[in-house]
């Protein structure tokens, strides 16, 4: 089983087209594979689940969060994603804010083994994608920990390029604490360009 963890501490730059993107083109090519929602936003999750489904995950609170909190309950947070075939999602709510909150301050001099303990539990995926809101959140610092490949999509607007420094410092700085994480690879996607004079220029 392969992780790939889509990031930018920027916003906007198209981390959950590429989370969507890169997992189709994993299922197509017959891979089981798993989205997770790390967005409180939920965008991928709204984007991917129907209505109905969306307000049985409310009720039921079986997303990320339950997964952080209790990492052994991670098979019932699985939901099949109607529109991707092989595609299924760990769905994410704004609860996540929250619930990192408390178990950030409950385990801030702690491994961040949360996503390390929960994947013990899971069977017979062959592809893991993690999309992330924009921010190096605690969730984040979790997912560094599991993480085979780091996208980190970009425009090329000035300001979006030095986001991409920020986060691959951020990024080295969390790894270098990590003793028994995979070795990570951070790769570079070019989002949207040549859409703009200064875009053609760079
Ligand atoms: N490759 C692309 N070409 C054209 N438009 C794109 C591309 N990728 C993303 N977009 C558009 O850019 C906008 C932002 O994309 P997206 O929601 O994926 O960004 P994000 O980085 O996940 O944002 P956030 O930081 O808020 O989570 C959306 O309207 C999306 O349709
Ligand atoms: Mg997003």
């Amino acid at each position: 089983m392969k992780t790939t963890m889509i990031m930018n501490e920027k916003g906007g730059v198209g981390k959950s087209v590429t989370a969507i993107q890169l997992a189709a083109g994993y299922s197509l090519n017959g891979m089981k594979t798993l989205i997770i929602d790390g967005d409180p936003q939920g965008s991928i999750t709204n984007l991917l689940l129907d209505e109905a489904t969306v307000q049985d995950v409310d009720k039921k609170e079986l997303t990320i969060s339950t997964v952080l909190e209790h990492p052994d309950m991670i098979n019932e947070c699985i939901y099949p994603v109607a529109s991707l075939k092989n595609t299924f999602i760990i769905p994410s709510t704004g609860l996540l804010t929250h619930t990192m909150k408390q178990l950030e301050f409950n385990s801030l001099t702690s491994y961040p083994n949360k996503l390390q303990k929960a994947f013990r539990h899971l069977k017979g995926f062959d592809q893991v994608v993690i999309d992330n809101n924009p921010s190096f959140s605690w969730f984040v610092y979790n997912a560094c920990a599991v993480t085979d490949l780091t996208i980190v999509p970009t425009n090329i607007e000035f300001n979006s390029l030095r986001g991409i420094d920020n986060t691959i410092e951020d990024m080295t700085s969390v790894l270098s604490q990590l003793d028994n994480a995979p070795e990570m690879e951070i790769k570079i996607l070019v989002t949207r360009k040549g859409r703009t004079n200064d875009d053609m220029q760079v």
